[in-house]
């Protein structure tokens, strides 16, 4: 078989690891060839694809970003479209297709292997929002990658006797700032999934001054504020046409600020998040996630995603991998709360 391999959406640790894991095994066991699409799913659109021969592959299990590139373009769009897609592929030899991608890129996946396309899914976001597999390779990297940034921030708020409110990324869901947060003992958490009021998130930053702390406030960038209409957005839209995100720290900073009277800063962790190496956790399950997808191309399971359950990875359909997103329970975030202050 020729196998078409693409890193689609915003990039996350481990995707290197992934495609090392299934050009290794595929070559090996299943004497497969490998393409590597360029850029996602616009690699595929514009006819730009590459070897992926196993000694290209040496050496990436702790490397990140991804040495096939990616982008956020959207398949049907533009010049895309089935058709397209088709005759790319059969140009390049192209068979079957292994898409690593979030949400945006496995429905697209889904959608390509309604009308005949086989494709394998691997999910990928720092998010952790995809309700099919228990975990996406990335989300650790990034939790250890704000904890750490956590703890200095401390220590600055410390010296100066300030409010610290950290911005990190979650779209949809709050696992990052749950994890970080409670990692790094934040005084406040905030997420997209509990509205909270400023005279709450008052209330716990004076409570933590009292007691002579520097209070750490951790905030998802999809948090709505109480009486916000809608998430704070003020980039645009990406090519899914959801609205960038970004800005609720520089937000809730003065109004923090202005209601305590502690000076307060804010600090947007954004992409650091999602740059470097990743842990050895997110290296481990990208390289298994690679291997299995690999095996589920042998077994011709196409339309489907690997996913991990507990500590196995299983198969599931594409179509349950993007159907429900996978928010933060409200008892998860309660048992967090009773720390808060
Ligand atoms: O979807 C993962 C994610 O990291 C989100 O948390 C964030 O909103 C988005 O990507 C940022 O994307 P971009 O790299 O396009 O700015």
């Amino acid at each position: 078989m020729h196998i078409g391999i693409l890193t689609s959406g915003g990039d996350c640790p481990g995707l290197n690891a992934v495609i090392r894991g299934a050009v290794i095994k595929g070559t090996r066991i299943y004497d497969e060839t490998f393409i590597g699409v360029r850029d996602g799913w616009r690699g595929l659109v514009e006819d730009d694809c590459i070897p992926l021969k196993r000694k290209r592959v040496r050496g990436l299990s702790g490397m990140g970003g991804t040495i096939l590139g990616t982008s956020r373009t959207n398949p049907y769009e533009g010049e895309g479209g089935i058709e397209r897609i088709r005759e790319v592929m059969a140009r390049a030899e192209m068979d079957s297709l292994i898409a690593i991608g979030g949400e945006g890129t496995l429905a697209a996946a889904e959608r390509l292997s309604n009308e005949g396309i086989k494709v394998i899914g691997v999910p990928k976001t720092i998010d952790n929002d995809l309700s099919a597999t228990d975990y996406t390779f990335g989300f650790d990297t990034a939790v250890s990658i704000a904890t750490e940034s956590i703890d200095r921030l401390r220590t600055t708020a410390e010296a100066h006797h300030r409010c610290m409110v950290v911005e990190v990324m979650g779209r949809h869901v709050g696992w990052i700032a749950l994890h970080a947060g409670l990692a790094s003992g934040a005084h406040a958490i905030l997420i997209p999934e509990v509205s909270t009021s400023l005279e709450q998130i008052c209330e716990w930053v004076e409570e933590a001054r009292s007691r002579g702390r520097a209070p750490v406030v951790v905030v998802a960038e999809g948090f709505v504020l109480d009486g916000d209409e809608e998430v704070i957005a003020q980039h645009g839209l990406d090519a899914f046409g959801r609205p960038r995100l970004g800005g609720i720290a520089h937000r809730l900073t003065p109004m923090i600020e202005e209601r305590t009277g502690i000076e307060t800063r804010s600090t947007t962790l954004g992409h650091l998040q999602r740059g470097g190496s990743p842990t050895a956790y997110d290296r481990v399950l990208a390289t298994r996630f690679g291997t299995a997808a690999i095996d589920a191309a042998a077994a011709k399971k196409w339309g489907t995603m690997v996913a991990l359950k507990g500590i196995d990875i299983e198969t599931v359909p594409l179509g349950e991998a993007t159907s429900t997103l996978k928010t933060v329970p409200l008892a998860r975030y309660e048992e967090a709360e009773i720390l808060f202050g």
